[in-house]
């Protein structure tokens, strides 16, 4: 018998703000045929003044706790992938636990910028699979509109906002890849390249910084890193490529995930694609479209997900599940 971490609920949440790409034209050298062709973004969601991360998270853990049919009480552990926490301190994911009531348990926050929910999902797994917790919720939940420099086009026009968490829970299994739950996951960092995408500021420079981006370096590096952490994944866990049901992966650029889905010998039409409407919303994409996919009934159980990302660090990974 082997202990699988089942997807038993995943909810989300977005700020009520939209900002279409036409709105950045007013105050930059910009317009929305460069940002939705180079990018495929057309809008995204900013936080409103106040508004901050555990609000955002909070939000999409009560909506994956409903979806599972369970309560805060109910969980055992509450991971939160985020590199944008309310305050320095406590971990956004003690101010969640502490919003949604839940008074049992442990909560901490992973560090793994736009990879966070890969690396989150993988220590979620390593809790459930070593019989340290029986639920546990994981969020991605991100307020990247307070890292931007509102003066770099080649930045401030791909970021969103927004918040999306996914219910594990423990089930016993057969040990193989026809089971429901995680089959594999892998994490990977190269801090070789930390140059390429970074925040200029942080609590020991007394400064919030901005984030800086190598577009074309960061892309490269993702499209190969992707397509790569997905095979590995996924041989891991006794799968190929044409076994999977669906591609769910970070929320970059759409042309980043067109060459990792050709690069993966699959149609695009398995790729859950968000970005036109969210954009980047580093932790928080990958189970904001999880929740979208689910919600519109393309997710179903038995499928085979494979989700990856990458970001700042660099640090990547993927996750293959079955639903
Ligand atoms: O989430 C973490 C992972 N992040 C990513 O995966 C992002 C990866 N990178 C990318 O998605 C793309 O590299 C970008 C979308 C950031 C940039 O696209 P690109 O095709 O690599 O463009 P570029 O940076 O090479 O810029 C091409 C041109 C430049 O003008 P010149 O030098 O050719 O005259 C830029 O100044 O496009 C210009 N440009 C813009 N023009 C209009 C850059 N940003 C803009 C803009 N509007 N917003």
């Amino acid at each position: 018998m082997t202990l699988r971490a089942v997807v038993r609920g995943i909810g989300h949440y977005l700020p009520e703000r939209v900002v279409e790409n036409a709105e950045f034209e007013k105050t930059l050298d910009t317009n929305d045929a460069w940002i939705s062709s180079r990018t495929g973004i057309e809008r995204r969601h900013f936080a409103a003044e106040g508004e901050t991360t555990s609000d955002l998270g909070v939000n999409a853990c009560e909506a994956a706790l409903s979806d599972a049919g369970l309560v805060a009480d109910d969980v055992d552990a509450l991971i939160v992938a985020t590199s944008t926490p309310d305050l320095t301190f406590p971990s956004a994911a003690t101010m969640i636990q502490g919003k949604l009531g839940m008074t049992r348990g442990f909560a901490f926050d992973v560090q793994a910028v736009c990879a966070g929910f890969a690396y989150a999902m993988t220590t979620a797994n390593s809790l459930i699979s070593s019989g340290q917790a029986q639920r546990v919720l994981v969020v991605g939940s991100e307020t990247f509109s307070r890292l931007m420099d509102w003066t770099d086009r080649g930045t401030c026009v791909l970021f969103g906002d927004g918040a999306g968490a996914v219910l594990l829970e423990a089930r016993n299994a057969a040990g193989t890849p026809d089971d429901r739950g995680i089959l594999a996951a892998e994490i990977h960092s190269d801090g070789r390249y930390k140059d390429i995408l970074y925040v200029d500021g942080g609590v020991s420079t007394h400064t919030t910084g901005h984030l800086r981006m190598q577009g074309k370096e960061v892309f490269r590096h993702a499209v190969e890193k992707l397509a790569g952490t997905a095979r590995t994944t996924l041989a891991k866990a006794g799968l190929e490529p044409a076994d999977v049901d669906w591609i769910v992966p970070h929320q970059a650029n759409l042309r980043i995930l067109t060459a990792t889905a050709d690069r993966l010998n699959v149609p695009m039409e398995k790729v859950v694609v968000t970005v036109q409407d969210h954009g980047n919303t580093s932790a928080a994409s990958i189970p904001l479209a999880l929740s979208v996919a689910k919600a519109d009934g393309r997710l179903k159980e038995g499928d085979v997900v494979v989700t990856g990302a990458i970001g700042g660090g660099l640090a990547w990974g993927s996750v293959v599940f079955r639903v």
